[in-house]
């Protein structure tokens, strides 16, 4: 029904993090294909961008809050630990009587959340779901570690799902491995390991990666989602219009791509503005798609991403106008 984003004012370009990181613009884009991300204000929340997404979202779909029947957030930096940073957008919004959560399945987030809205829409529980991917990673990654510093970038997306006459959501595929879970995590903070002075001198209070391994996995978990869901819908490659990935590096996309066949050209890619805005990634790229004109009535569009858990996802689905 309506799809919405928002990015913070402040943006950060490869040349602002040579000033005090030992990288530079050159190697950032080659390895990366990022040019700039957006950072957040040290008083703003992830709330505040998901709210401004959601926003815009109830005005492109032409309702207002209290249309919507339920209000999901996908995010791994909630405001608080609880109550869930969905309850505050809702109250925010003037919807507070609405039932609100979160989903916490790192950049998958979107790619789940989408499959359990349309499963409550389908079941006939609700009618319209908001849901919104929001991040502020900025202020989980060390900015003095040059691996992961240049990587991520704050804003969210939002989408108006809505029962529909013709079925949109075609099919899903999921995914998770927690079996490594130090290959992408931030450890303090949660009932492992809390948030002691120790933890925080050894910077456990921020995110931790080990990139090559996580590449990997990315690459493969993207291209076996992706046939794996086509597979369900029982569609070919040769039927997807558009391909909306997760943006966490553009050789992760491109070699996802080659396997898969599809043309550059139907594969949406921002990830030059944004950076890695994890569970945000694909309903910023998506709102972008919808303005830039790049969706169609009809399309077949497939929405496929991977992230922390490990964890992994694609959903198949008709953009019924
Ligand atoms: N600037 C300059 N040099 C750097 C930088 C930098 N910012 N970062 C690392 N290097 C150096 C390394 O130290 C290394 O140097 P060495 O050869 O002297 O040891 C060299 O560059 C190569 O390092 P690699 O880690 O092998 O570089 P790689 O090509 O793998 O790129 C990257 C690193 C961009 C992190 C890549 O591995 C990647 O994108 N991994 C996947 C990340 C991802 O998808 N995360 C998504 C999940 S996020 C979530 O769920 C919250």
């Amino acid at each position: 029904m309506g799809v919405g984003h928002y990015a913070p004012e402040r943006v950060v370009d490869n040349h602002d993090l040579e000033q005090w990181l030992d990288t530079s613009d050159e190697w950032i884009t080659t390895r990366t294909g990022m040019k700039r991300r957006h950072w957040t204000s040290e008083d703003e929340a992830t709330s505040d961008l998901a709210l401004a997404a959601a926003r815009n979202a109830l005005a492109n779909a032409a309702l207002q809050a209290t249309d919507v029947d339920a209000y999901i957030v996908c995010t791994v930096y909630p405001d608080f630990l609880f109550p869930a940073t969905a309850c505050i957008v809702a109250a925010k919004l003037g919807a507070q009587d609405k039932p609100a959560f979160d989903i916490e399945i790192a950049c998958s987030g979107f790619i789940y959340g989408l499959t359990v809205a349309s499963s409550l829409i389908r079941a006939g529980v609700y009618k319209r779901v908001m849901l919104i991917g929001a991040e502020t990673l900025s202020k989980l990654v060390d900015r003095n570690d040059r691996g992961t510093a240049i990587l991520f970038g704050d804003g969210a997306g939002a989408v108006v799902l809505e029962a529909s006459h013709e079925d949109s959501f075609l099919a899903s595929e999921l995914g998770s491995d927690g079996s490594r879970p130090e290959l992408l995590r931030l450890e303090a903070g949660g009932s492992r390991v809390p948030m002691t002075h120790a933890a925080l001198d050894r910077k456990a209070d921020r995110i931790h990666m080990e990139g090559r391994e996580v590449f990997k996995f990315a690459v493969t978990k993207m291209i076996a989602a992706t046939d794996r869901a086509l597979e369900k819908a029982q569609l070919a490659k040769s039927d997807v219009d558009v391909l909306i990935p997760h943006q966490a590096n553009k050789r992760i996309i491109d070699a996802a791509m080659k396997y898969l066949e599809i043309p550059p050209e139907r594969c949406i890619v921002n990830i030059q503005e944004y950076g890695n805005t994890s569970a945000a990634s694909i309903p910023i790229a998506l709102s972008e798609a919808v303005r830039d004109g790049k969706i169609s009535a009809n399309d077949i569009i497939v929405f496929v991403g991977f992230g922390g858990g490990l964890s992994w996802g694609a959903v198949v689905w008709k953009w019924v106008a």
